[in-house]
């Protein structure tokens, strides 16, 4: 893949603030990058992909890090907990894909991640992580960076982060809630402050992120180097316009037909029309949340296939202004 020029390297330092669209496993595809590049995310990551099925199954493990040139700088996220393994595999990204950087997942709680010892589990094992750190930074050129948590039973991001040689990272991302509290709640303001005073690296704040007022109120809490969004970007790809032009952005119904078009489009043109109408219906539900008539609509669209069909539907719909 041809890259654009300078590609390589130093979104880290450049962006102040840093917005990246969080890596999130069955939704942030290479259709999803797209259209968030598209409303001007800086930075998108990857789904993780598992450093087990890439050593097994490397064709079939690496398809989730194909891209197009559009969603460029793309971080592509690993879990695991084998240095070497993730060395290796991080090494073979980096040649295959030519990712702006390689991110390690060491937050995510999922149990069948959790119970091979890797995602957030890795937060009661600073060591290995530290090892895991220094093998992969020693096998790679492009920027490496970490994702976790505010915690995990006893220990916190504070605890865990100051053991690590963060030196060797470019970024340190923090979703700010622990591992008990999931998904959902505030997030933690006092101990991100805390990492960013003594991180030698940059640190993106993650949780909740929806609004600009969020992006500000973080920042004033915690001086946090950039900011990474997830739900909030479902069915609103245009928050990183807003983020990024410091300008609240609500589409007209135009606008939102038009985004919805350009999304399935890029979903047909990924997987195939017909797959990708189909993996396109849970991002419809999400576009059409709230909307008038989004009953009705959702009731039609489960019977369409095709672009030109779901187009058809929506002027009905969204009608031109
Ligand atoms: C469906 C889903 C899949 C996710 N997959 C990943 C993943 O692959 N890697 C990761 O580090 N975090 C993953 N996450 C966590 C998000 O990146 C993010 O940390 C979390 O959703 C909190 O941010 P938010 O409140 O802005 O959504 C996932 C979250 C969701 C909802």
């Amino acid at each position: 893949m041809q890259l654009p020029e300078n590609a390589k390297g130093t979104f880290w330092e450049t962006h102040d603030p840093l917005v990246a669209l969080a890596p999130m496993a069955g939704v942030t595809d290479s259709p999803f990058r797209r259209i968030c590049k598209h409303y001007g995310a800086p930075l998108v990551w990857s789904e993780f992909v598992s450093v087990r099925g890439l050593h097994h199954n490397w064709a079939k493990s690496s398809a989730l890090l194909e891209y197009t040139q559009e969603e460029y700088p793309v971080v592509m996220q690993i879990f695991g907990d084998e240095p070497e393994y993730m060395a290796d595999a991080a090494e073979k990204i980096e040649q295959a894909f030519s990712p702006a950087g390689i991110d390690i997942n060491c937050g995510c709680p999922a149990k069948k991640v959790m119970k091979t010892g890797a995602g957030v589990a890795l937060m009661e094992h600073p060591k290995l992580v530290s090892e895991i750190i220094n093998a992969i930074s020693e096998r790679i050129s492009v920027p490496l960076s970490l994702k976790t948590r505010a915690g995990i039973r006893d220990t916190d991001v504070y605890e865990f982060a100051m053991q690590l040689p963060l030196d060797k990272l470019s970024g340190l991302t923090i979703h700010g809630r622990t591992y008990e509290e999931k998904f959902t709640g505030d997030i933690n303001l006092e101990l991100l402050r805390r990492v960013k005073e003594q991180a030698p690296c940059r640190v993106v704040a993650n949780g909740g992120i929806a609004t600009l007022d969020d992006m500000h109120r973080i920042r004033e809490a915690t001086g946090i180097d950039g900011f990474m969004v997830g739900a909030a970007a479902l069915g609103r790809p245009w928050i990183f316009r807003e983020l990024t032009n410091n300008t609240p952005h609500e589409p007209s119904p135009m606008e939102l037909k038009e985004t919805i078009l350009l999304h399935a489009t890029y979903m047909s043109e990924f997987y195939g029309e017909e797959r990708g109408i189909l993996n396109f219906r849970k991002h419809l539900l999400w576009y059409l949340k709230g909307f008038p008539g989004a009953k009705e609509l959702r009731k039609r669209l489960a019977s369409i296939r095709t672009v030109d069909a779901l187009q058809e539907t929506l002027e009905l719909f969204l009608p031109a202004e």
